[in-house]
């Protein structure tokens, strides 16, 4: 659980929280937890008196930050959506993608947001990967401190065309869940979605954590899911996760599982 600590406004003033990493993005690459968030958490942002998104580290292309512009703003009309860069070359090739409710500036961790601003949603996707895992909670907290009221941070990672991916998301306290997700009609096994843990779980899938135990699991559970498979992989993978809750605390329902997600408690791996 985090204590709510005040922006750091001295920082802001000075350089952005962070280092330019690789810029690797690809179209769609993120669809699968934008449309998880519309779906599970649109209600927040239709709910927002300020509907502010900021996408922190879209990489070398815009792409995906106006990609979750338009799709955000199928459920929320006026939502603006900033995506911000720490490298300012990708901050130029990105200006041309401006619009109304949508811009992009130079701007790390602290998220420099004109007039110190509060984001609903904070999406920070493969950004954090290519940190040191000791940097994840300094970083969590700072992301989170700076949330509106009821507002959720999505940090995570995918492979590079978005078949798999798995997230952490965080309100204001510490992170609340794991969601992982899966494209069903390439994915071998439950265990492949491992190589795509977020930074805070990637090194610890090793006997005796328990993110290693969920996947041994799952892979149980999938083994044992194999005659359901006969009507193919969703039927599989959904047999899997009904199996899985049983034991796990699986917070959502056969409906995101038929979208070959999952999302757990983060008690239970965390
Ligand atoms: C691998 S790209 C991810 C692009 C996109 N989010 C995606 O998932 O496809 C990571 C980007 O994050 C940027 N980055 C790294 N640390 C950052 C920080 N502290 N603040 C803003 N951008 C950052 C890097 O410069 C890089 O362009």
């Amino acid at each position: 659980m985090y204590e709510r600590r005040p922006p750091p406004r001295a920082a802001v003033a000075r350089r952005p929280v962070g280092a330019i990493t690789r810029g690797t993005t690809n179209h769609n690459r993120l669809r699968r937890v934008d449309r998880w968030f519309l779906a599970t958490y649109g209600g927040v942002l239709r709910a927002g008196s300020d509907p502010l998104v900021v996408d922190v580290g879209y990489g070398a292309s815009p792409v995906t930050t106006v990609e979750l512009f338009e799709r955000l703003r199928v459920a929320r009309p006026d939502v603006r959506v900033v995506g911000l860069e720490i490298d300012q070359a990708r901050v130029d090739a990105a200006l041309p993608y401006q619009r109304d409710g949508l811009r992009f500036a130079r701007g790390g961790f602290e998220l420099p947001l004109p007039g110190r601003r509060s984001p609903l949603l904070v999406r920070a996707f493969n950004v954090l990967r290519q940190y040191p895992e000791s940097e994840v909670a300094p970083t969590w907290r700072m992301l989170c401190d700076r949330l509106a009221p009821g507002g959720l941070l999505v940090e995570g990672t995918c492979d590079e065309l978005g078949r798999l991916a798995c997230w952490v998301t965080l309100d204001a306290a510490g992170p609340r869940t794991l969601t992982m997700a899966a494209r069903l009609a390439s994915l071998s096994s439950p265990a492949a979605l491992a190589e795509r843990l977020p930074k805070a779980l990637i090194h610890r899938n090793v006997p005796g954590e328990r993110i290693n135990a969920w996947f041994a699991d799952a892979e149980r559970a999938w083994a044992l899911s194999a005659p359901e498979g006969v009507f193919g992989r969703r039927q599989r993978w959904t047999a899997t996760i009904g199996r899985l809750a049983s034991r796990w605390p699986v917070l959502d329902r056969a409906d995101r599982w038929r979208q070959g997600e999952v999302t757990i408690a983060w008690e239970a791996v965390g």
